[in-house]
């Protein structure tokens, strides 16, 4: 069984890209992939309230983007032309941020690993999902990937100059609840983190600020988080909030998301991945607010997904 973790980046969405650190935490939703041995042709693939019984090297649309991973994990694997049963499982809502295209890859790179005995470790589970991601996202940084693989608290730092990435475990001393709200309008992240390249590359002046204070953010999230200062870390999620909508990656739908979990006693409330739709989270420590920022969420018609970070 491969399992690939679903996310939420706590602090540093987007200026990820540029070399800035990030904190992300893997969440209670996964993709599951499971290979049996079948002797047919091709990969016969079951993806649980998708599709059954699909062969993933026939031309299909709607596995097209299947295939296309598919092809990308097996030639970096050294699988081409392999035949087996793909079960897919998953628990992640898709294209909403919470990292379900890294998470496929992760599973299915893991899966295959066990199943035709490779004896390859997380880094390099990791690195193969990554040039996946690079299929569905561009210039991805590599975070999606890395927390699939790794699950748990992360800092994340891209290298700029090619070479590994700095990864960090974060230790905290007890699980944080949150509730996860869902737009459920899908953002574009390859378009998003396109445009603001752009906006960056036309207002450097802005963006120079904006990026140190992003920077300078992220450094006191890790030192609150350490010190178990959920105010301050709910404080520093709003300024980077903040950030992101200067950015021009929020929407009315998040704004609305996040002005609801502040005024059900939210500590903190920010956008989680490329935005443009997707989802928001609210820090809510306390059982009790968790309950009361869902259901407010809920009653505005949005889905809201109570989880923790930190597990
Ligand atoms: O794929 P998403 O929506 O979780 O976005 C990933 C986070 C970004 O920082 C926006 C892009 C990246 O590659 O880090």
């Amino acid at each position: 069984m491969g399992v690939g973790h679903g996310k939420i980046i706590i602090m540093g969405d987007h200026f990820v890209v540029y070399g800035i650190p990030a904190i992300v935490s893997s969440i209670d939703r996964k993709i599951i992939a499971k290979i049996e041995q079948w002797n047919g042709k091709g990969i016969l693939c079951d993806y649980k309230g998708f599709w059954k019984g699909k062969n993933l090297m026939q031309d299909d649309k709607e596995t097209e983007w299947l295939r296309n991973v598919m092809n990308i994990l097996l030639n970096e694997l050294n699988l081409q032309g392999k035949k087996f049963y793909l079960k897919l499982q998953s628990s992640i809502p898709v294209g909403v941020g919470l990292g379900s295209s890294a998470a496929i890859s992760v599973a299915i790179a893991k899966e295959l690993n066990e199943f035709f005995e490779l004896g390859l470790n997380e880094e390099r589970i990791c690195e193969v999902a990554y040039k996946a991601e690079e299929f569905f996202h561009g210039t991805p940084s590599g975070i999606d990937n890395t927390i699939a693989t790794y699950g748990g608290l992360l800092k994340f730092e891209k290298n700029l100059a090619g070479g590994k990435n700095r990864i960090e475990r974060m230790k905290i001393e007890k699980p944080i609840r949150i509730v996860i709200g869902n737009t459920e309008k899908k953002g574009n992240t390859k378009e998003l983190v396109e445009a603001v390249r752009e906006r960056k590359e036309a207002n450097p002046k802005e963006y120079k600020e904006i990026f140190a204070k992003a920077k300078k953010l992220v450094g006191e999230a890790e030192k609150a988080l350490k010190e178990g200062d959920l105010r301050k870390i709910g404080e520093l999620m709003n300024e980077n909030n903040a950030l992101l909508c200067k950015i021009g990656v929020s929407t009315a739908e998040l704004e609305e998301l996040c002005k609801i979990a502040l005024e059900n006693k939210a500590l903190g409330a920010k956008i989680t991945g490329a935005g443009g739709g997707g989802c928001m989270f609210a820090l809510t420590p306390e059982e009790k607010v968790q309950e009361r920022v869902a259901e407010a969420f809920e009653k505005n018609d949005y889905e809201g997904i109570k989880t923790k970070i930190g597990v």
